[in-house]
């Protein structure tokens, strides 16, 4: 996709950290865009700063991605509104650590809903429908650099971006083998300065823990908070942004920002093709 102007956005996760610098990004390339978050009151705070700023050509959808039918309204609100959409972003998600025996029911249901069920059913919602247009479109899924590694004590939230990683790859080669004209990235970020670490704060109550969680040891609160620390020093998501509109107008499958982890990369894959046995890291 090259044309931008006058075209339809949709953004998941639109009101904070890189949902709302690829919002920013949209509207300055002249796109019309529909912002659909769960977190209602900085969504409309958001639009709100939008539009102090002189961009009218916004539709705010408060969306739970993680249900089905709340993305059956997001399409058709913004089809109703701006009667088509042409760039998608399944963009929204959740942070979240713990092994895969210590994570609760709860824990699980609430990462795979936001991180991956959210993209399985943008896919199925919105494909038809840009199939049905027969106009130039492409989606953008955000994954993380956490789906192209092995990390440890991230256990769904690495499930999660793993399945976002090899859905898109799937997206791209079966638009091809049909001759659609819709491209499809994915985005694998690495560090970057946003409200990621406190996900919890959209976590719905009905996913809440009954249990108390432990309290965390020293070294836990050492780690959060170095990683904490890290990100804030991280990229900024207007600089992020940038490098996805790139990758779109290149239509690039991968689009990645720090190349710092390709080296790891190479190791992973390295590892499964030698037999070697990973030596355990920590990161994301
Ligand atoms: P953020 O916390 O600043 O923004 C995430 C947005 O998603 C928030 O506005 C939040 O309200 C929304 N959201 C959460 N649950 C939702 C739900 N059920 N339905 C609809 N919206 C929901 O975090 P950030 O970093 O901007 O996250 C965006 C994406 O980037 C996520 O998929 C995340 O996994 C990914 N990512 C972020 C990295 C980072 O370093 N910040 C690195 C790699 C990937």
């Amino acid at each position: 996709m090259q044309d931008f102007t006058g075209k339809v956005a949709v953004i998941t996760g639109a009101a904070s950290g890189i949902g709302r610098a690829l919002t920013e990004k949209c509207l300055a390339e002249g796109m019309q865009v529909v912002m659909a978050d769960i977190e209602e009151k900085a969504l409309q705070q958001a639009v709100k700063e939008l539009q102090a700023a002189g961009q009218n050509a916004i539709l705010p959808v408060k969306t739970n991605v993680a249900i089905l039918d709340e993305i059956e309204n997001l399409k058709q609100q913004a089809v109703d509104n701006f009667g088509a959409v042409h760039l998608l972003f399944n963009n929204a998600g959740v942070g979240g650590g713990g092994n895969a025996w210590d994570s609760t029911e709860k824990d699980w249901e609430w990462v795979l809903g936001v991180n991956l069920w959210s993209v399985i059913h943008g896919l199925r919602v919105f494909v038809p429908q840009m199939i049905a247009q027969d106009t130039q479109c492409h989606i953008v899924n955000t994954a993380s650099v956490a789906g192209l590694l092995g990390a440890s004590t991230n256990a769904g939230y690495a499930v999660t971006k793993h399945g976002v990683v090899a859905l898109t790859e799937i997206l791209y080669r079966d638009l091809e083998a049909q001759n659609l004209k819709i491209g499809a990235s994915v985005l694998c970020p690495g560090l970057i300065d946003t409200r990621i670490m406190d996900s919890g704060r959209n976590r719905p109550a009905s996913l809440i823990n009954d249990e108390v969680p432990a309290a965390l040891t020293q070294e836990q609160e050492a780690g959060r908070a170095a990683f904490a620390a890290a990100l804030k020093e991280g990229m900024k998501p207007e600089q992020l942004a940038e490098i996805v509109f790139a990758g779109i107008r290149a239509n690039q499958l991968y689009i990645q920002t720090h190349d710092v982890f390709n080296p790891m990369i190479l190791t992973r894959a390295n590892n499964i093709t030698t037999g070697t046995n990973p030596s355990p890291i920590n990161l994301i």
